[in-house]
């Protein structure tokens, strides 16, 4: 992989005056279920532990409250290259996801960073939005000034391609909305999805949804995209709302955002605080939860959340339960089993269903998959505490020199 010996001093630099003083060797080699509980890391001559980035990412984001955060957040993580930040309509149109990608780029001073529109509707619904939660302006009402900055003219599916071919095996996605523009992306190129290192995604829930009882937000909107997305075979880690229901942002967090004299911590705070009284004023006693930072946090350090591999499907066709994930794992719910026989009921080849035959189709029940082989570690848990360290921390820090 290449290095750029700039960016690893001043990250050195960078992690060492961070107020979060979290372990940056923790970032994973590669987001395969195997490969995840051993993260990348090596010591450096002195002793300590370093990670091999910087890893190359490309964000695909619908800002979004917890969006811009996660993108400020990402945007002050030295371990990453930010390849590309591809904006879609998810929580606002994107005629506002666009330009508040944007904005978020000013702000943290990465103008270097191309920013590449996407897809304003999903692949085959209409457009359902989260004005509700996210305000009008999908700042939580938070108004900062006019990007004077441009997109690129490729468009969003496309530059995900390009980037992907021109670094096979090296590039790990990082969704924090619909995935429309990922799953374009793989429509496009049928060689694509060997070419993706990874994909930690936020979306999707194995205990209830938020938008209705069964379909978490992301995955609800473009339900499709997200199927083609879990079946596509990339190593996929799945940050829902089984961990990030337990990141709720705070008042001290955002004092403590407010106190750090630099213009992304300002913009945070400004946003978090405006996001914390939207929140307020709807009767709820906690802060907005950081799903999408989460995400972001994941790939970091996974050491802050805990994983379980599952077989993970997306519902398409359901009247009240599209979006909904569906966890499937021969360790789960009724069929755990004794530890000592885990390994044995998963050589069982335990079938992967779906519903029920109707009389107007066939007589047995439609197997998807004839033997469980997982496609996600999902999120099941977080430290939030540790998550916050390094979320706050970071927004707090001064930029890298
Ligand atoms: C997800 O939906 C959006 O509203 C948030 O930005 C997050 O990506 C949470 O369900
Ligand atoms: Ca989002």
């Amino acid at each position: 992989m290449e290095s750029k010996p700039h960016l690893r001093v001043t990250r050195r630099q960078f992690v060492t005056n961070s107020a979060a003083a979290v372990a940056a060797g923790t970032l994973a080699a590669a987001f395969t279920p195997s490969a995840q509980a051993a993260p990348a890391t090596e010591q450096d001559p002195e002793g300590q532990r370093t990670d091999r980035g910087p890893f190359r990412v490309i964000i695909d984001t619908d800002p979004g409250v917890d969006d811009a955060l996660a993108l400020l957040l990402a945007m002050r993580s030295p371990e990453l290259k930010i390849e590309g930040i591809t904006p879609v309509a998810g929580n606002v149109p994107l005629d506002l996801t666009l330009p508040n990608a944007l904005r978020m780029v000013e702000i943290a001073g990465r103008t270097d960073i191309p920013v590449a529109a996407g897809a304003k509707m999903p692949l085959v619904r209409r457009l359902v939005t989260a004005a509700y939660a996210h305000g009008e302006n999908g700042l939580g009402g938070a108004v900062f000034p006019e990007p004077k900055t441009k997109p690129i003219a490729q468009p969003a599916a496309e530059f995900i391609r390009a980037i992907v071919r021109k670094y096979p095996g090296e590039v790990t996605l990082i969704p924090i909305g619909p995935l429309t523009n990922i799953a374009t992306a793989l429509n496009l190129d049928s060689e694509l999805a060997g070419m993706v290192r990874g994909i930690v995604l936020m979306g999707g829930s194995l205990s209830g949804g938020n938008i209705t009882p069964a379909a978490e937000f992301n995955i609800y909107v473009d339900p499709e995209a997200a199927r083609i997305v879990f079946q596509s075979g990339i190593p996929i880690t799945m940050v829902g709302l089984d961990a990030t229901r337990k990141t709720s942002l705070t008042e001290d967090h955002v004092r403590t955002l407010e106190a750090a004299q630099n213009p992304v911590s300002q913009a945070a705070a400004k946003i978090g605080r405006n996001a914390i009284n939207h929140n307020r004023e709807l009767g709820f006693l906690v802060g907005p939860n950081m799903h999408d930072s989460l995400a972001v946090a994941a790939f970091l350090d996974p050491s802050i959340l805990k994983f379980k591999e599952y077989y993970v499907d997306v519902e398409t066709t359901g009247e009240l339960t599209s979006g909904e994930t569906l966890g499937y794992s021969p360790r789960a719910g009724d069929l755990r089993r004794k530890p000592e026989m885990e390994k044995q009921a998963a050589a069982m080849n335990m079938s992967i269903r779906g519903s029920a035959p109707t009389l107007a189709t066939t007589r047995t029940s439609p197997v998807l998959r004839d033997k469980f082989v997982p496609n996600a570690k999902v999120a099941l848990d977080v430290d939030s505490a540790k998550f916050f360290n390094l979320l706050i921390g970071r927004l707090s820090a001064s930029a890298p020199a």
